[in-house]
């Protein structure tokens, strides 16, 4: 690891063995705890599912060219359990829910399961983050089933970066899909993408110029030690400021006042005096596990307070052993009382999970 800035959390006061990877927490929530909240005060609202585990990319960051041993489908939630726990964690006050994968629209029934999710009171809002390939089919079915917003994955427009980047020659079908999204309302259709050294980093400015024409909001996330491979280094991730002096070459970038910030971890920046913005989402260099309220359901029916974390609390076992929706929901309400104060990249006890982004969901 090199000497990147590594600040504390913001907020969270520093106890021992607080990174994600070694919180030894057992304990359960106290008696009579109301909704998700966790040690450090703060409390969950925003669910990510991942509907399964698969996917039609392999970008590099994320997983090896041959894919993973992906989940066989008795190990997967059915619809039924996957609605029924996110109906148990509405009650407990999540108030947005997001599908995520692998590609969560390789998930046959996707469509049904945001009708159904739709259907739940009160009705959360539903987002996806996708990769785009297949959107324009789908699009406009999972508007139609009630789904808000979607955040498409795309690291670069030059197909030769795409195609290395993603291993695939699918640029052509996200480009389509972004098209569909914004047809279909799914607006502001927003782009996510993660720079990678000597990859697509020369291009960031051609794909905010690219997303600027089109009306896409673009944030760039640093890339987490998440790859399946561990083969993640603090020197070859490029830094939000690197991105910041990059993108600051050909754009006039203007700091959104924090207030604007409000608890979402992205900086943003006007463009060229705005309307449109750009964000940069400095996860590894200043991270905002301070203001986190999420929390994660893998595909395979096993909450996780924090992408970082080092244990997952099932529900699938306990699901089909017929636990009632309070055991659930006491289940949930302890794996939040656990979540540790931050990821701590950067510190010495740091230990990357051994679930890669697309099995816990991003
Ligand atoms: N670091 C940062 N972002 C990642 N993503 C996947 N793996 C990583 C990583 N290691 C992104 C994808 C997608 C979202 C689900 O997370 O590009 O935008
Ligand atoms: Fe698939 Fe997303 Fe992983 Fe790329 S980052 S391989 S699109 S799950």
């Amino acid at each position: 690891m090199t000497g990147l800035p590594f600040p504390t959390v913001r907020g969270a006061s520093p106890v021992p063995g607080g990174a994600a990877g070694s919180s030894p927490g057992t304990e359960g929530a106290p008696e009579g705890t109301v909704g998700l909240p966790d040690r450090f005060g703060r409390v969950a609202r925003d669910l990510r599912v991942s509907v399964t585990d698969r996917c039609n990319l392999r970008c590099r960051y994320c997983m090896p060219a041959e894919g993973l041993p992906w989940l066989a489908k008795p190990e997967m939630l059915s619809d039924d359990e996957l609605v029924r726990v996110v109906s148990v964690f509405v009650r407990l006050g999540v108030r947005q829910v997001r599908l995520t994968g692998g590609e969560p629209m390789l998930r046959r029934s996707l469509v049904d399961v945001v009708r159904r999710i739709a259907a739940l009171e009160p009705r959360p809002r539903i987002a996806m983050t996708t990769n785009g390939v297949g959107l324009d089919r789908l699009a406009q079915p999972l508007a139609d089933a009630g789904l808000d917003r979607v955040n498409v994955s795309l690291d670069t427009i030059d197909p030769q970066e795409f195609a290395d980047l993603t291993r695939r020659d699918r640029l052509h079908d996200v480009e389509a899909g972004l098209k569909a999204a914004a047809t279909a309302g799914l607006v502001p259709v927003k782009v996510n993408a993660v720079a990678m050294r000597g990859i697509n980093d020369h291009s960031v400015t051609d794909l905010l110029q690219w997303c600027l024409d089109r009306g896409y909001e673009l944030r760039f996330i640093e890339q987490m030690p998440l790859d399946a491979q561990h083969g993640w280094d603090a020197s070859t991730m490029v830094s939000s400021q690197e991105l910041h002096e990059r993108l600051a070459e050909r754009f006039r970038l203007t700091p959104l006042p924090r207030e604007d910030r409000g608890s979402a971890p992205a900086e943003r920046f006007l463009v060229d005096g705005g309307p449109a913005t750009v964000g940069i989402i400095a996860s590894v260099t200043a991270p905002f596990c301070a203001a986190c309220d999420r929390t994660r359901l893998t595909a395979d029916g096993q909450v996780r307070n924090c992408l970082f974390s080092q244990r997952e609390t099932d529900l699938r076992g306990p699901m089909r052993d017929g636990a009632s929706d309070d055991d659930l929901a006491r289940l949930i309400q302890g794996e939040m009382w656990r979540k540790a104060p931050g990821h701590g990249i950067g510190t010495s006890d740091f230990v990357q999970p051994d679930r890669p982004m697309s099995a816990i969901g991003g």
